[in-house]
């Protein structure tokens, strides 16, 4: 994909699509629950897809239907103990979400799995499942030995217990919770700081017995013993992808645009708090709550005087997926921004350290990588580049914004742009609707 700078204003309104994390909950209990679950604003993306495939290839029904209220995804769910055995290995795709929360329900089942996914997904750690589920009494073990996929999965003797992470992640807290619905007694999980919650609000929702954690007390507990019953969950927009819009809305003069119906989940809204600290243009409207999550519509207008800022420690993990974006925001901004406590962006979908520092020094912005995160100089005009997404989805619109503000006549070439399929497959159609 070639992107030139921005001649005119982002105008308008957009209905971002639904939430990634949600979307992949919906259909896994949904699928574990007794009776149909129907899921309205489902995110039909590739990594959801490969959610939805899985499960599928465990004897799930999944229907997709349309109604006077739009589209929907009805699953026919079958019970905790209502998944059957694949008849060949899982495919999570590109998905760490898929991965490592399917890893938590397999757990619980008594025939074994192989678990695969693609290039990007074998690279990426999962001893972080591997282990705190082992100890849990599960099966669970890297076929090469490296800590990596392929996982086999098999029939253990799920006991319960409390488990401390080292790192703040949500698919690492679900696998655990997930696995502690088939065991015989209370198991919890404390995180060093509160990862995001969809999980814990969404088990409960569908009835099970847990007890979600704070960020003062983060230890969430979950006790067997309960069924799930389907219900209708409403996924709202997703954050992370409203995250483009809204700093290209900053970036590009004149801009003036509304996303409705964006999932402003207090352990997801990290962007908004950092953006408002840097002298963004942002207001929340209309909040409400659907499925016990908190969304609003979100406006969004230019804001020329954006100044630098120091990010760390516990809002990291409710803007993981924002850094790029952020980092791109950060260039057009005056002044230093340092980002810090985000080692884990080396293990995302690629090293988003790297790509991002990699890419904007490439644009002519001057950044630095650190270990644990990056320091960016803002205020250098940006020009044309190749940009190496080395497929990331995240990498590619955030540097497709980054290239509307770029200022050579030249266009910024984001290779392997289709990857923003993972999470969006609509970004560059709905990019055009608001440049008119
Ligand atoms: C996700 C959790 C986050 C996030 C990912 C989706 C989830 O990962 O980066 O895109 O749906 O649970 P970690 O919590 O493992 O950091």
């Amino acid at each position: 994909m070639k992107i030139t700078h921005a001649t005119k204003p982002l105008r308008g309104e957009i209905v971002v699509p639904g939430d990634k994390s949600i979307s992949h909950r919906s259909i896994m209990f949904g699928a574990l629950a007794n009776g149909d679950t129907v899921v309205r604003g489902f995110l039909k993306s590739a990594d959801c897809i490969s959610t939805m495939n899985c499960f599928k290839a465990m004897g799930i029904e999944i229907e997709e239907g349309s109604d006077g209220e739009g589209d929907f995804i009805l699953i026919h769910g079958k019970g905790l103990h209502g998944l059957s055995k694949p008849g060949s290995s899982l495919d999570c795709g590109n998905s760490g979400t898929t991965t490592r929360l399917i890893s938590g329900i397999l757990a619980g089942q008594d025939f074994e799995t192989v678990l695969i996914g693609d290039e990007s997904l074998s690279k990426r750690p999962m001893k972080r499942v591997i282990e705190p589920l082992s100890t849990l009494g599960a099966s669970i073990a890297s076929m090469n030995d490296d800590d990596r996929l392929p996982l086999v999965i098999g029939k253990g003797e799920l006991h319960g217990g409390v488990i401390r992470t080292r790192v703040a992640s949500a698919q690492v807290k679900s696998a655990i919770l997930l696995s502690g619905l088939y065991a015989d007694g209370e198991t919890s999980v404390i995180e060093p700081s509160l990862s995001r919650n969809h999980t814990e609000l969404m088990l409960k929702a569908f009835g099970a017995d847990i007890t979600a954690g704070s960020a003062e007390d983060t230890r969430t507990s979950v006790r067997p013993g309960r069924e799930l019953k389907g219900m209708t969950v409403k996924v709202p927009g997703d954050i992370s992808s409203a995250a483009f819009f809204i700093g290209a809305a900053l970036l590009i003069p004149g801009s003036r645009v509304m996303l409705k119906n964006v999932g402003i989940n207090p352990t997801r809204d990290g962007i908004l708090k950092v953006f408002m600290d840097m002298g963004a243009d942002i207001t929340v409207e209309n909040v409400r709550y659907e499925t016990g999550e908190k969304c609003a519509d979100i406006l969004v207008n230019y804001s020329p005087e954006l100044k630098g800022t120091t990010i760390g420690g516990d809002i990291i993990p409710a803007l993981i997926d924002e850094i790029p974006l952020i980092a791109v925001v950060a260039a057009g901004a005056e002044g230093d921004t340092v980002i810090k406590d985000a080692s884990e962006l080396r293990v995302k979908e690629s090293d988003r350290i790297s790509l991002t520092v990699g890419n904007l020094n490439a644009m002519g912005a001057s950044a630095e990588a650190r270990d644990d995160g990056m320091v960016i100089h803002g205020g250098s005009p940006l020009h044309h580049a190749v940009i190496d997404t080395a497929k990331d989805h995240r990498i590619a619109m955030s540097f497709s914004v980054a290239a509307l503000i770029s200022e050579s006549v030249q266009p910024v070439d984001i290779r392997d742009s289709a990857c923003v399929g993972i999470s969006y497959p609509g970004f560059y159609k709905d990019l055009d609707s608001l440049m008119g």
